[in-house]
């Protein structure tokens, strides 16, 4: 079966993307700069833009089944799908779809539910890969991070295991109409995330504690706007339930506990020399 995976040079995407081709599929990955993706060979990279649901058709030719996610800019900022992208991948005769949804609920989910392909919806908490957005270049050029809200342990989830789970309802039966939360297997606050990265590199971290107002000088800073920033200032202080509780979903439906925040500082140990 066809397989299209947009997002597919993103942080969940790419891995997909290597896990459906692991299992023998065919995958056609979209990106707006195809010359850019770095993707295997063995995927078919296309060229299409979420925000411009029409040039998306020519990807979609030949697709039984299609991971969509909510977009997002340059900088990982997210933005909303247009719900005529769901239209056109119903016409072009997708069965299932996979979304990976913000909220669980709005006009591109109810656009899926009403277009009679069979769909899931994933809703991951945050992801482990914030780590290396947020503290890489700092751990690398200063050995400091500092964080608002770094004592709130929230249930952060490997980008690996969202692939996971999105590879298994991509293509098995059984998840129609179900919306996952999807978390990682433990509670973990950024202090301890530090203190983790730091064991690993064999060096010391400074973990410098923000206040509010420090850190919304900072969001100010790099052009968020208000909205964005109320948003940040929650989940770094007052994360909602569903943020502060271990879902059992990855290994009820991959087969296998859910990965920890210490195996993917393992893999991620050389990002932070
Ligand atoms: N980070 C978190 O903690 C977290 C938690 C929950 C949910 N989310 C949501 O997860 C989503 C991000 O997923 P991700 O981290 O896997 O993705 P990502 O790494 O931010 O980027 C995915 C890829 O999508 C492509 N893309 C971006 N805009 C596009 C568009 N308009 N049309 C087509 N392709 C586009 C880009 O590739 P090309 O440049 O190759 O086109 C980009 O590499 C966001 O919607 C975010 O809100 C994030």
């Amino acid at each position: 079966m066809t397989i299209l995976v947009t997002g597919a040079t993103g942080t969940v995407g790419r891995h997909l993307v290597e896990q459906l081709l692991s299992k023998g599929e065919q995958v056609r990955a979209l990106s707006r700069n195809p010359e850019r993706a770095g993707l295997p060979p063995a995927a078919e990279v296309v060229k299409g833009d979420l925000m411009e649901p029409a040039s998306l058709i020519p990807a979609l030719t030949g697709v039984q089944a299609m991971y969509l996610f909510p977009s997002s800019d340059q900088e990982g900022a997210a933005l909303e799908t247009p719900p005529e992208v769901v239209k056109l991948v119903a016409e072009a005769g997708v069965q299932r779809m996979t979304y990976l949804t913000l909220y669980g609920s709005g006009p591109v989910e109810e656009a899926i539910q009403a277009s009679g392909m069979q769909w899931t919806f994933l809703q991951p908490v945050g992801f482990m890969a914030n780590a290396l957005d947020d503290w890489q270049a700092w751990v690398r050029k200063k050995g400091e991070v500092s964080v608002f809200g770094g004592h709130v342990r929230t249930a952060i989830i490997h980008e690996a295991d969202i692939a996971a789970v999105a590879s298994v309802t991509l293509l098995e039966p059984g998840h129609h109409e179900r919306c996952y939360t999807l978390t990682g297997p433990e509670l973990i606050s950024p202090q301890e995330q530090v203190a983790l990265i730091s064991q690993a590199i064999g060096r010391p971290i400074a973990f410098i504690s923000l206040s509010e107002q420090e850190a919304r000088a900072r969001w100010e800073d790099q052009g968020y706007d208000e909205e964005t920033i109320a948003f940040f200032v929650e989940m770094n202080s007052t994360p909602p339930e569903i943020a502060t509780t271990v879902a059992p979903t990855v290994e009820q439906i991959t087969g296998r506990p859910a990965q920890s925040f210490a195996t993917w500082v393992e893999q991620h140990r050389q990002a932070f020399l």
